[in-house]
C-alpha cells in the first residue's frame, strides 16, 4: 500500500510502480502541523522496532530518537541521533506485525519510545508512504526488497582482506605494507589510497611526486594479486587551470547559491564547489570523470565525505572572521561565546544546507529537501559510468553516505567508529538493520578507525570481521598503526585471516543467494525463531546466512561469553588452517570459553557449511576442495556459487550440492 504526503521528490528507491491508496494508512494516526506530518503508533509491551539500516543503539531500536539526516560527526557516542546514512525503512513486531518504508529525500524523525515509552511516532514532510503486511519479519523483508531491487554484488576480491590507513602518502608507504603482509605470510587482497594519493586532494588527480606511475603500479601489485583502492571525495578544489573545475564550471554542474553562483565550501583541497549530484548531466559528467582512475587498471573506488561535509561555507566563515575581528578583546563570558559559536557552529550548519541548490529534473530544488540523496547519488554517478566503461564487469564500489536505493549501486562502511569495544558490539548490531534496507555489502573499520586500538580489541574484531562481507582493518591519521604485522602474535592474526578464507566459499555463495533472494545476510535470532520469548531479546548474538550462528567477545579481558542456543548446535572452534573441533550442544544458556586465537561459531541444525583451504588471496583460494562441517542426518542441499568473481552473476551460476551424512 502506498500513500503520498505533500510533494515527495522522487528518489528512484523504488523500482515498481505502486498504484497509490485512498483513504488513511493503517496501523498509524495522523496528524498534521503545515506540512509536516506526523504518524503515531502506540506501542504495546511486547512491541520491538527493527530496521532504521545504519542506526545506532541496538538490534531492537526501541528506546530511543533518530533522525534520517546524513551527517558527518566522527565521534559515534550514545547520544547520536544520526550517522551518515539515511535508511527508513522499519518494522514493528509485537502485537502486530508490519513494515513501513518512507520514501523521503529530507529530513525524518523517530521517537521509538524516546518520549513515552508506549508511543512510536515518525514526523516529516513529502513522503511517499509505502506499507508492508506479512506474516513473518523474514518475509516482509523480503517483500520491501524486491520494492527496492536487487543489492549490489561486488567483485569476488573484494571479498577478500583489505588494509587501509589514512596516512599511506606514497608508493613506498603502499609497498612496505605489502611487504610486511606477505613476509608475516598474512593473507590481503586489497590495499586502499586515502587522500594523500591525490595532487593537493584534487579528485581525479594522482600526486606523481608520491605516485610517479599509479598505471604501472596498480598492473604490478595486481599482478601479486593485490587491488588498489582509491578514495574519491565529493568536493571539488577551487583552482582554475584544473580541468574538473574549469569543465564543471564552464558547464554549470555546481551547486548555486541563491544568486546563481557556485556555492563554495571548506572541505579537504580548501575552497571546493559540490558537483550537482541531483542534476543528471552533472552526475553523468562526474561520473565520467572515474575514468582517469579506471584507465590505470583501478577496479575499485571508495566515495567519501559525500553527506556532503561542509567545514565551512565561505560565507558563514567571512561572519565568523568578521565578528572575531571586530571584539578586540574578551571581557566576559558573553564576547568569548559569540566568538566561539561562530566557529564551533562552521561545521555542517544546517543554514549552509538551506543555502544552494540543486537544479534537478523536476527544477531547482533546495539542497534541504533533497540533503539525504547526495551520497547515493554520488555513487550512483560512478556506478552508472562503469556500466558505460565496461559493461558487465563488476567493480568494488562503497560509500560513506547512502539512502536507499544506492543499495543497488555499491555498499558502504559504517565510517569514523573508535577503537572501543562498544563499537564491536555496535558493528554487529548495525548489520541486520542494514541488510533489512538492502545494504548487503557493509562493514566497519576493523580495530576502530579513531583511537589506540589493542592487540585484543583487533583480534577480537577480526573473529568476528571474519563473517562481515566488506573486511577492513582502516584508521585514523595519527592513531596508533593497526596493521595486523605491528603485534607481536603474528601468527594469531595470520590464523584468524587465514579462517575468513576458509569461510569464503560459504559467505560468497550465501551472499550472493541473499541478493538474489531479497534475504538478510546478518538476521537477528527473533527472526529465526520468532516464538521463542528468549531469543527475541538477544541484541549481541546474530545468524549468518542460512547455517550459522556468531555470538562474537566484545569485552575486553574476557575469557569467553554467555551464549544462547535458541536449539540443538553445534559449536564450532577454528583456531588454524580449516580445521575445527566440534561439540554437540542442546538448546539453552551456555557459558563459552573463547580465547582470542580462535574463531568460534555455531552450525544450525539440519545445516552445512564448507570450508577452502586458508589462502593468501581469493585468488588462489581453491572453492573446488571443499571441507563439509555437517549437522545432518540425511542428505542435504547448499547452493554454493562458483563463478569467476568479475563479471554479472546468473542464476546458472548457482549450483546445488546434495551433502550426504
Ligand atoms: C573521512 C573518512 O571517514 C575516513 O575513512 C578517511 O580516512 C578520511 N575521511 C580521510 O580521507
Amino acid at each position: 500500500m502506498k500513500y503520498r504526503f505533500g510533494h515527495p521528490f522522487p528518489t528512484d528507491a523504488v523500482i515498481r510502480k505502486v498504484a497509490l491508496s485512498s483513504g488513511a494508512p493503517a496501523h498509524f494516526s495522523l496528524s498534521r502541523e503545515g506540512e509536516l506530518v506526523t504518524l503515531s503508533y502506540p506501542l504495546a509491551e511486547e512491541d520491538a522496532v527493527y530496521g532504521l539500516g545504519e542506526q545506532m543503539r541496538g538490534i531492537n531500536k526501541r528506546g530511543w530518537h533518530y533522525e534520517s539526516w546524513n551527517l558527518d560527526d566522527p565521534i559515534h557516542h550514545e547520544g547520536r541521533t544520526s550517522l551518515y546514512g539515511a535508511h527508513n525503512f522499519f518494522l514493528v513486531w509485537g502485537k502486530e506485525c508490519f513494515g513501513a518504508f518512507l520514501d523521503c529525500a529530507g529530513r525524518v524523525e523517530y521517537d521509538v519510545g524516546f518520549t513515552d515509552r508506549n508511543l512510536f511516532t515518525v514526523k516529516a514532510k513529502d513522503f511517499d508512504l509505502y506499507l508492508f503486511e506479512g506474516d513473518s519479519p523474514s518475509a516482509i523483508v523480503r517483500e520491501f526488497r524486491a520494492l527496492i531491487g536487487r543489492s549490489y554484488i561486488p567483485p569476488k576480491w573484494a571479498f577478500g582482506f583489505a588494509q587501509s590507513r589514512w596516512g599511506y602518502k606514497n608508493e613506498a608507504d603502499i609497498r612496505e605494507v605489502y611487504e610486511e603482509y606477505r613476509k608475516a605470510g598474512l593473507p590481503l587482497d586489497m590495499l586502499f589510497l586515502d587522500i594523500d594519493y591525490m595532487e593537493r586532494f584534487k579528485d581525479f588527480t594522482v600526486d606523481k611526486t608520491r605516485f610517479p606511475d599509479l598505471k604501472a603500479f596498480a598492473a604490478e601489485m595486481k599482478q601479486k594479486n593485490i587491488h588498489l583502492v582509491p578514495i574519491i571525495d565529493a568536493a571539488v578544489k577551487v583552482e582554475e587551470g584544473y580541468p574538473v573545475y574549469d569543465e564543471g564550471i564552464q558547464k554549470g554542474y555546481f551547486c548555486k547559491d541563491a544568486s546563481g553562483s557556485p556555492f563554495v565550501v571548506g572541505v579537504w583541497p580548501g575552497n571546493s564547489v559540490l558537483p550537482d549530484m541531483l542534476n543528471p548531466a552533472a552526475r553523468k559528467w562526474f561520473g565520467s570523470r572515474y575514468r582517469v582512475l579506471l584507465d590505470m587498471g583501478i577496479e575499485g573506488f571508495w566515495n567519501d565525505m559525500n553527506e556532503p561535509v561542509l567545514f565551512y561555507s565561505q560565507e558563514r566563515l567571512q561572519d565568523a572572521l568578521r565578528i572575531a575581528s571586530e571584539t578586540k578583546e574578551i571581557t566576559c563570558l558573553a564576547d568569548y561565546e559569540r566568538v566561539s559559536h561562530t566557529f564551533f557552529g562552521l561545521q555542517n550548519n544546517d543554514g549552509d544546507y538551506r543555502a544552494f541548490y540543486h537544479e534537478t529534473e523536476n527544477g531547482r530544488v533546495v539542497h534541504e529537501a533533497v540533503h539525504n540523496l547526495y551520497g547515493y547519488n554520488m555513487t550512483r554517478a560512478a556506478a552508472e559510468y562503469f556500466a558505460e566503461y565496461a559493461p558487465g564487469k563488476r567493480f568494488l564500489l562503497f560509500s560513506r553516505s547512502s539512502c536507499v536505493g544506492m543499495h543497488r549501486y555499491g555498499g558502504i562502511w559504517t565510517g569514523d567508529n573508535s577503537a572501543w569495544w562498544s563499537h564491536l558490539l555496535l558493528n554487529l548490531q548495525q548489520l541486520p538493520g542494514l541488510n533489512m534496507c538492502g545494504f548487503l555489502f557493509a562493514g566497519a573499520d576493523l580495530g576502530g578507525f579513531g583511537g589506540s586500538t589493542t592487540e585484543e580489541l583487533l583480534l577480537r574484531w577480526l573473529a568476528l570481521g571474519v563473517f562481515v562481507p566488506l573486511m577492513r582493518n582502516h584508521s585514523n591519521l595519527g592513531s596508533r598503526p593497526q596493521e595486523c604485522y605491528r603485534f607481536t602474535r603474528t601468527d594469531v592474526f595470520r590464523n584468524l585471516l587465514g579462517i575468513r578464507y576458509s569461510l569464503l566459499p560459504y559467505l560468497y555463495s550465501e551472499f550472493v543467494r541473499c541478493a538474489f533472494e531479497n534475504d538478510m545476510l546478518f538476521r537477528p535470532l527473533a527472526f529465526a525463531y520468532p516464538d521463542d520469548v528468549r531469543a527475541r531479546t538477544v541484541e549481541d548474538q546474530l545468524l549468518v546466512g542460512g547455517s550459522l550462528m556468531i555470538a562474537p567477545v566484545y569485552t575486553q579481558n574476557a575469557k569467553g561469553r554467555y551464549v544462547y542456543l535458541p536449539e540443538r548446535m553445534k559449536l564450532i572452534r577454528m583456531k588454524a588452517g580449516d580445521r575445527f573441533t566440534e561439540q554437540t550442544l542442546e538448546k539453552g544458556e551456555y557459558y563459552i570459553p573463547v580465547s582470542t586465537e580462535e574463531v568460534v561459531f555455531f552450525l544450525r541444525c539440519g545445516k552445512v557449511l564448507p570450508l577452502a583451504r586458508p589462502a593468501l588471496n581469493t585468488a588462489s583460494l581453491d572453492d573446488k576442495n571443499l571441507t563439509w562441517v555437517k549437522f545432518i542426518e540425511r542428505p542435504t542441499a547448499f547452493t554454493l556459487v562458483r563463478d569467476g568473481g568479475t563479471s554479472q552473476i546468473r542464476k546458472e551460476d548457482f549450483e546445488t550440492v546434495l551433502v550426504e551424512p
